[in-house]
């Protein structure tokens, strides 16, 4: 949706808007009087109700972030034009853009502005099943959760206690309450945010290797760094209180990123056994490390070979993998053994065994990777309990540093789908030692190039050389632990 049209909606006159709130906090009041309460919100809870709805100048459409509580400046961040925080408002218009006119030429779905196949990422009225407009784009309810039973309650009754702290906390209780979805939770926001940046059993929430061959890009997620590129909050006092019952609490940036490999991983297995997992005769090759077919053929007297050992793919029995057959995408099971030790060594060593378990199920045939499979998620479900219940210190984030760097991490890097999650997790690691105050922002800024090194290593697939990156990363790892 454009800005304009946006802003248009947003200024409905103050005076209707307010009328309309009473008449709806009215409705619910009598609604929650009349009847019990677990069907309080009647047929509204699960309603979504549109962009605009969010967007009076009031609400959270000001021109400055100069709101009491929240910044109330959210629609403009939402919909900031150049940068990775507007992008989701952009979500929908770049189904128009010429790289989805050839994708969806090329499979064609004719125009992909109206297509399924792309609404359920690309709009939250994929998954309103068109109750909101199309041109909102992902609109503020695909993540906060639609509104219908919390939209008219949701800000009313604070200022009245004379405990706020403890008001503004119960408050937000009760919007949760309400429906309002509870994303300040490492898994309820991972879960969230894979939906369509990984993919779900949701209708048009899937990237095949097919759309992906049709020239749509590889997706790519890091929980924590995606987080703050699309953040519009500020972590102050109040938002302490209301999120986690005390002023000086924040986010722990480590427990996101362990979190959001953990359920990554667990929404890859899941699909998986799915009947997203295979794609007519074919395994679907959305799961499969891109680089083990992507990659030149040499046919000659003097063979050569392209590959490199990965000594993360060890199978039960001690096999090698086996040369010519495509292995799983590994990129967030590389990052999730480096932090299941820190969590618990007993849960590692099962994720070890139960990865080299579905390993070699994989070269068996589909129903034993599939059993393979449940059981090695049963073990990455273990692991994203144990994260969730624990905090991290920044001890722990140079321990995850250390983790990287060791050869039985550093010598899986052998794609470029599992580079790019070591070089985001690292920038991650780093960005909370400087939130946490370990590391100065200074120190931190002299380690930026050896980063951005890391990330150009992998930023072009076809000129992904392992050595190179290993060597880049391993630069920063280096600058990182000399601050400890
Ligand atoms: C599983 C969710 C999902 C589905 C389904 C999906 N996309 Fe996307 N798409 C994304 C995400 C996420 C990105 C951003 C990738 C990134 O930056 O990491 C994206 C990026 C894009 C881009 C590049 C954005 C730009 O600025 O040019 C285009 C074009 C695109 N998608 C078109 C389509 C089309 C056309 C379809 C349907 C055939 C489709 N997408 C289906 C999630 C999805
Ligand atoms: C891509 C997902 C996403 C979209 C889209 C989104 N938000 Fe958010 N929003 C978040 C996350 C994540 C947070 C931080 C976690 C939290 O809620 O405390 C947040 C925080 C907020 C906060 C601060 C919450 C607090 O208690 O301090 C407000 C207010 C807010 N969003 C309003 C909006 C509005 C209005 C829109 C639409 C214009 C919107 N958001 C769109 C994900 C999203
Ligand atoms: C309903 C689907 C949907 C959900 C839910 C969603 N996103 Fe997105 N997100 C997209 C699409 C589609 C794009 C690409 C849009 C474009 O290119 O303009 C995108 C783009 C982004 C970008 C910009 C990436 C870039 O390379 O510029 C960030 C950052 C992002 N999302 C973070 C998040 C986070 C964090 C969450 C969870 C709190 C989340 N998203 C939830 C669909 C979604
Ligand atoms: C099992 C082998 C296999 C795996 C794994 C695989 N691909 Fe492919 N890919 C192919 C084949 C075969 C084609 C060509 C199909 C055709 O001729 O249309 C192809 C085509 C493509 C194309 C279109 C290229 C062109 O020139 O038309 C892209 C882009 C692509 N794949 C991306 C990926 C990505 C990204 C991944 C990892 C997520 C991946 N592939 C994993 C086998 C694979």
């Amino acid at each position: 949706m454009t800005t304009d049209a946006i802003v248009k909606r947003g200024e409905r006159p103050r005076a209707a808007m307010v009328a309309f709130a009473l008449l709806l906090l009215a409705l619910v009041i009598a609604a929650v009087v009349a009847a019990p309460p677990a069907r309080s919100q009647g047929g509204e809870a699960g309603r979504y109700t549109g962009v605009a709805s969010c967007a009076g100048s009031t609400c959270h459409g000001r021109m400055e972030g100069d709101g009491i509580v929240v910044r109330q400046d959210e629609l403009m961040k939402w919909q900031e034009p150049s940068s990775a925080g507007g992008a989701h408002s952009r979500a929908w218009a770049v189904l128009s853009n010429s790289r989805s006119q050839f994708i969806a030429r090329n499979l064609g779905i004719g125009d992909p502005s109206k297509a399924s196949m792309c609404l359920g990422c690309h709009s939250t009225a994929g998954a309103s099943r068109g109750a909101v407009p199309v041109d909102d784009g992902v609109g503020c309810e695909s993540c906060h959760g639609p509104a219908g039973g919390w939209i008219s309650s949701h800000y009313a009754g604070v200022g009245t206690n004379a405990d706020p702290d403890r008001e503004m906390r119960d408050k937000h209780l009760s919007n949760l309450r309400a429906g309002l979805w509870k994303l300040e939770d490492p898994v309820v926001r991972a879960g969230v945010c894979v939906d369509c940046h990984f993919g779900s059993k949701g209708e048009g929430q899937f990237v095949t290797h097919r759309i992906m061959a049709a020239g749509h890009p590889r997706i790519s997620f890091e929980l924590d760094l995606f987080s703050s590129l699309q953040a519009h909050h500020h972590e102050d006092a109040d938002y302490g209180w209301r999120k986690f019952g005390s002023g000086g609490a924040r986010t722990d940036h480590v427990q996101m990123w362990a979190v959001g490999q953990a359920v990554a991983l667990e929404r890859s297995l899941d699909l998986f056994q799915s009947k997203r997992g295979t794609e007519g005769m074919f395994p679907e090759f959305f799961f499969l490390d891109c680089h083990s077919c992507h990659r030149r053929i040499f046919d000659q007297a003097k063979p050569l070979r392209t590959g490199v050992d990965n000594p993360g793919r060890a199978m039960a029995g001690g096999e090698k993998w086996p040369e010519g057959i495509p292995p799983y995408n590994d990129e967030n099971l590389i990052m999730l053994s480096a932090a299941a030790r820190l969590a618990s060594p007993a849960l590692a060593e099962q994720l070890a065994a139960r990865t080299a378990a579905f390993h070699r199920a994989m070269t068996i045939d589909r129903p034993s990777a599939v059993a393979a499979a449940a059981k090695l998620a049963e073990t990455v479900s273990a692991l994203k309990g144990a994260f969730a219940a624990r905090s991290f210190s920044g001890a722990d984030a140079f321990a995850l540093v250390d983790a990287i760097s060791t050869p039985a991490i550093n010598d899986r890097l052998t794609d470029y789908a599992g580079s790019q999650q070591a070089v985001m997790g690292v920038d991650t690691l780093l960005n909370s030692m400087v939130s946490s105050g370990r590391v100065t922002v200074g120190a931190a800024a002299g380690i930026r190039a050896d980063i951005d090194r890391a990330y150009a290593a992998v930023k072009d697939p076809n000129a992904y050389k392992p050595t190179d990156f290993q060597a880049a990363l391993g630069s920063a790892v280096r600058s990182i632990r000399a601050l400890r």
